[in-house]
C-alpha cells in the first residue's frame, strides 16, 4: 500500500529550500514572526547591552525583545558581577524598572507594595509578610527569575533560555577572529536609533553585503564600474560559522595597490572614501583620522607613498596621545556579524556596531540602533553611561545611513507586491545573509 510521506515534525513556515531564495513572507508574515519570537528570540544569545551602560555596582539598564523585559544589573565588579533578571515582581508581576539608572542602597524595590530584593536576585523584605503563607515566602520562589549573561567584546550578551548552548560555544569561533580588532578596548562615542517600518531581518540585510554600495552610495563608489567590482576589496569573500555568524577581511589597504575607481590613484580613491565616511557617518572614519589625513594632505607626498604615510602618522599620533591601536593588518578591518543581530564595520580602531530587533509587535518594524566606538586615549578616564538618542528620523541621520534606511524602507514596501515571491541572492556577494537565513531555520526547527 503506498503511503504518503509524514509531515516532518516543526515544519517552519516559508522555510529556505533553496539557499539563492528566501521567500518574501518571512519579512511580513504573522506566522513567521511569532515563531521567531517563540524558537529564536526566546533561545538566541543576544547582545542586550554595553558594559558602559552599568559602570557601577548597582547601575542597572533595561533590554527588551518583543514582550519580554529584562533588568541588566551590575551586582559586583567584574564580568561575574552581571545579572540579567526578568522584570517582574515575584508578588503581583510589576516591571521593576524601566530605561537605565540606579538601584540606590543596592536594593531593588517594587513600586506596588514595597517588596525588596538584593542586587544578586535575593528577595530582603516583605511587607507585613504575616498576611502570606509560608509556601508563597519560599525564599527559592522569591528570587527574581535570570536569564543566562555571558560578556565579550565590551558588550552583554543575554540569552533567556535557562537551558540553551554554553556562551562559548555560541561565541567561540567568532570571538577569536575578531580578537585582534580591540572591540573590547573600544568605548562608545554616540548611540543613536532610528524606527524603521521594514523586518528586522531586512534592516540588517542592507548591512550584511557590500554589494549594494555601487548604487546606493555614489560618494563611496565614486563611478566605480561594473567590470572593477572587486569583492576582495570591497570586504568579501565571506567566512561564514554554523552558528550564524560570519566575517570578511579586505585587502589591506594599508598595503596600497589598485585603486577600484579607473583613472584615479589608490591615494586619491583612498582620502576620498575617508572624506566620505567621515562626513556621511562620522564613525567609521572620525576626526582623529581626519586630523592625520589633513596634515598629510599639506605636505606634498607622492601618491604612492600617501597611504604607508597616512599609517605612520596615524600610529605616530596614537602612540602620543595613548590609543592602544589595532595592528594595521587584514583582520582589523572588514565586516563581522554575530548572529542574529549584530553587525561590526571597523576600522582604524573605530567601529560602527548595528543592533537590530523587531519593534512594537510588528513583523514589518523595527529598532535599529547604531553604536559607534572608538578606543580612547589612554588618559580619557572612564566615560559617561551613554544616552540613547533618537529615535532619530532617518532624514537627520548622516547621508550614508539615510542612502540605506531608504533603500530598506522602499524593499518593505516592494516585498508585498504581487508576483513577488523570493529575494534572489548571490551566494558569492550576499553570503552572509544566505547563511544567516540558513541558521534562522535551524533555530525554528527545533522543537
Ligand atoms: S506587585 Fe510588587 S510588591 Fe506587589
Ligand atoms: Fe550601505
Amino acid at each position: 500500500m503506498a503511503t504518503s510521506a509524514a509531515p516532518r515534525e516543526n515544519a517552519v513556515p516559508f522555510e529556505i529550500t533553496d539557499p539563492k531564495r528566501v521567500p518574501a513572507q518571512r519579512y511580513y508574515s504573522r506566522a513567521f514572526h511569532e515563531l521567531e519570537k517563540e524558537k529564536l528570540w526566546s533561545r538566541v544569545w543576544q547582545v542586550a547591552a554595553r558594559l558602559e551602560e552599568i559602570p557601577r555596582v548597582g547601575d542597572f539598564t533595561e533590554y527588551t525583545i518583543n514582550d519580554q523585559s529584562l533588568l541588566i544589573v551590575r551586582e559586583a565588579d567584574g564580568d561575574e558581577g552581571i545579572k540579567a533578571y526578568f522584570n517582574a515582581c515575584r508578588h503581583r508581576a510589576t516591571a521593576l524598572g524601566t530605561g537605565t539608572g540606579t538601584f540606590h542602597g543596592k536594593q531593588i524595590v517594587c513600586p506596588y507594595h514595597g517588596w525588596r530584593w538584593n542586587l544578586d536576585g535575593s528577595n530582603s523584605y516583605v511587607y507585613a509578610e504575616r498576611g502570606f503563607t509560608p509556601a508563597c515566602l519560599d525564599k527559592d520562589f522569591l528570587r527574581l527569575r535570570e536569564a543566562k549573561v555571558g560578556v565579550w567584546g565590551h558588550m552583554v550578551f543575554v540569552n533567556l533560555d535557562t537551558e540553551c548552548e554554553p556562551f562559548e560555544d555560541f561565541i567561540g569561533g567568532i570571538a577569536e577572529i575578531l580578537e585582534p580588532i580591540g572591540f573590547d578596548r573600544m568605548r562608545v562615542r554616540w548611540w543613536k536609533h532610528v524606527i524603521l517600518p521594514g523586518n528586522w531581518k531586512m534592516a540588517q540585510e542592507a548591512f550584511l553585503e557590500a554589494y549594494h554600495v555601487m548604487q546606493a552610495h555614489p560618494s563611496l563608489s565614486m563611478g566605480a564600474a561594473d567590470e572593477d567590482y572587486d569583492l576582495d576589496l570591497q570586504g568579501g569573500p565571506f567566512e561564514c560559522l554554523p552558528q550564524g555568524h560570519a566575517h570578511s577581511t579586505p585587502a589591506p589597504v594599508s598595503e596600497g595597490g589598485e585603486s577600484p575607481v579607473k583613472g584615479m590613484s589608490m591615494a586619491d580613491y583612498f582620502i576620498q572614501f575617508n572624506n566620505a565616511l567621515y562626513f556621511g557617518t562620522d564613525s567609521y572614519t572620525t576626526e582623529r583620522e581626519m586630523f592625520v589625513q589633513q596634515g598629510l594632505l599639506e605636505k606634498d607626498i607622492p601618491d604612492e607613498e600617501f597611504i604607508p604615510a597616512f599609517f605612520e602618522a596615524l600610529y605616530e599620533y596614537a602612540r602620543g596621545a595613548g590609543i592602544d591601536l589595532p595592528a594595521p593588518a587584514t583582520e582589523t578591518t572588514g565586516y563581522g556579524h554575530i548572529f542574529p543581530n549584530l553587525t561590526f564595520l571597523p576600522a582604524y580602531g573605530n567601529s560602527i556596531i548595528y543592533r537590530v530587533r523587531p519593534f512594537e509587535d510588528d513583523p514589518e518594524k523595527c529598532v535599529f540602533e547604531v553604536w559607534a566606538v572608538q578606543i580612547p586615549t589612554a588618559d580619557a578616564g572612564d566615560p559617561e553611561r551613554p544616552e540613547l538618542e533618537g529615535p532619530v528620523p532617518v532624514e537627520e541621520w548622516p547621508q550614508i545611513f539615510k542612502e540605506d534606511y531608504r533603500n530598506i524602507i522602499a524593499q518593505q514596501r516592494g516585498i508585498h507586491t504581487k508576483g513577488f515571491d523570493d529575494m534572489v541572492l548571490s551566494e558569492r556577494y550576499e553570503a552572509m545573509i544566505v547563511n544567516s537565513h540558513a541558521v534562522i531555520d535551524t533555530y525554528l526547527r527545533r522543537p
